[in-house]
């Protein structure tokens, strides 16, 4: 895939078929590299350049040693490097192992907030099963949004199917 893919515009006013569009681009995208760092920066760049309505788009690690996640590849502003499990929406996504898709950031209790325009917010854990440790959680996915209730069902799974390309890519 070219370098060009990450500029094209996918029509999300079908979010099935836009997230069917960006899973194969992000498939296209991945092959032949499995560099963690460098697949998740380009699956950040590519999400947030082409999904409409979003401040921030990028992952944060899991640190065993630290027992925190961590700042990684993202596009948007500045954001807080360590987060507690637990604490805030990617903690909560994180300790629960669930995605967490929230309506109005404001009401989340705990909400960590990064960046004042992010309003709605959806966090997918990212967990690779090994036949050792069953579920090993790499981190999270975050996407932020201006606009309240930006996230629904349809984004879930769709952003849950680009997870799943990722941790193929990197395991
Ligand atoms: N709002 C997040 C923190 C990360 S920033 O949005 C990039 C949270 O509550 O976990």
């Amino acid at each position: 895939m070219t370098h060009d893919a990450e500029h094209s515009q996918i029509d999300f006013s079908d979010k099935e078929r836009g997230y069917a569009e960006l899973a194969a681009q992000l498939t296209g995208l991945l092959q032949g590299e499995r560099d963690l760092i460098a697949n998740l920066a380009n699956t950040a760049a590519l999400i947030y350049h082409n999904l409409p309505n979003l401040n921030w788009a990028g992952f944060y690690l899991w640190h065993p040693t630290s027992q925190q996640l961590v700042l990684g590849p993202f596009q948007g502003k500045t954001a807080c490097v360590r987060i507690e499990l637990g604490k805030g929406v990617c903690g909560t996504a994180a300790a629960t192992r669930q995605t967490q898709l929230v309506t109005d950031v404001h009401a989340f209790p705990g909400h960590i907030a990064c960046d004042s325009a992010s309003n709605s917010e959806i966090v997918i854990p990212l967990l690779h099963t090994t036949p050792t440790t069953k579920q090993e959680l790499l981190g999270v996915l975050d996407l932020d949004s201006p606009l309240i209730a930006r996230f629904d069902e349809r984004d879930k799974a769709g952003l849950e199917a680009l997870c799943a390309i990722l941790l193929r890519s990197v395991h």
